[in-house]
């Protein structure tokens, strides 16, 4: 019997080493493994309700109805769900962000993995994380990430049908205390989106290749770096790999530049940090916004610097956190 409501809360990640490419466009299939940290602080709470009264799904986001883009693209989603279940009914979703949505700060991410938790276990499935980060993926790649905590290795996987690509925990949100600032230079939502970005970059940058050939090992000594809490290795394959992931997107034709002044302001001030002596690293994602990942001894230090730098509009102070939690009742 399916549970009436259920409400889920996920939270971002961001990716140490990226995913940017797919090998199966229609069923949402990466191209490489990644590897992401799940942070405490930028969630998405979502209710789901089946409401067979319902003329169509309703999706409202922050309080307000969604896009008919967005709720064409929930839609979607819980056809998966309906298809899996049997149950047809058209379903109530409201979700709300902590945070500002497609600003390269992994809404998606979140959003999908609560979705996806909500959405199965109010239509009366019952998955565990695996399945819930294969759900969670077909919304959104990044997504399958935010179904575990802390430090999480996505698959890109060989099966065909895509059951193998799906998150693996590396270590939990306990296992190392880092922090990951976000430093917010722009707070809108007018760059290309990373499902279109990826795709572009792929058909027309030069290096795209390059850049894949590459991830495996990245993604290996990675996660060793994590493993063994080496904070110099990580930092050095973290911002080696988000350059060579931007290296693609400013190849591509036309080139895809997501940084704005500050972006820029922002890395050199990282290097500074770092050169005085502070355990302090950057990575970017498809959009202006600076993730500076620091050790707890180097927080306050590296906080009051990056708040001098011109442009800086906000900064989230963010740790390692954890994977979907559900619950049943609105
Ligand atoms: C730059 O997961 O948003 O943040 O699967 O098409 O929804 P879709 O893409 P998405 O891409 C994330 C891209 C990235 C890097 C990363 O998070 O690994």
């Amino acid at each position: 019997m399916p549970e009436s409501v259920v409400t889920a809360t996920a939270c971002a990640n961001f990716a140490l080493i990226k995913y940017w490419g797919k090998r199966d466009p229609a069923l949402n299939l990466p191209a490489t493994d990644s590897l992401s940290l799940t942070v405490n602080t930028l969630k998405t709470t979502t209710t789901v309700s089946v409401e067979p009264e319902l003329t169509g799904d309703v999706f409202q986001l922050n309080g307000m109805s969604a896009s008919e883009g967005q709720r064409l693209r929930v839609s979607r989603f819980l056809d998966l769900i309906r298809r899996q279940s049997g149950l047809s009914h058209p379903m109530r979703v409201e979700s709300t962000n902590t945070f500002p949505d497609s600003a390269g700060l992994a809404s998606s991410a979140s959003a999908f993995a609560a979705l996806a938790a909500a959405a199965a276990r109010s239509a009366g499935l019952d998955m565990d994380r695996t399945a819930l980060s294969a759900l969670a993926r077909q919304g959104s790649g990044s997504a399958a990430r935010s179904v575990f905590g802390g430090f999480v290795r996505m698959q890109a996987g060989t099966e065909t049908d895509g059951t193998d690509a799906v998150g693996v925990q590396v270590a939990d949100e306990n296992h190392w205390p880092l922090h990951m600032l976000v430093a917010v230079t722009d707070d809108s939502s007018k760059m290309v989106g990373s499902t279109e970005g990826m795709e572009h970059s792929r058909k027309t940058s030069p290096f795209y290749e390059a850049f894949i050939e590459g991830q495996d090992n990245a993604v290996l000594a990675c996660a060793d770096a994590v493993r063994d809490r080496d904070m110099e290795k990580l930092i050095d394959l973290m911002e080696a790999n988000c350059l060579a992931m931007h290296a693609v997107m400013i190849s591509s034709r036309p080139g895809l530049l997501y940084w704005n002044a500050a972006t820029v302001r922002l890395i050199h001030e990282v290097r500074r940090m770092r050169r005085s002596g502070l355990a302090v690293g950057f990575t970017i994602d498809a959009g202006p916004q600076v993730k500076v990942l620091v050790s707890p001894e180097s927080l306050d230090a590296v906080k009051d610097r990056l708040m001098m730098v011109d442009g800086i509009l906000n900064i989230y102070d963010t740790a390692p956190g954890p994977g979907v939690q559900w619950s049943v009742g609105s």
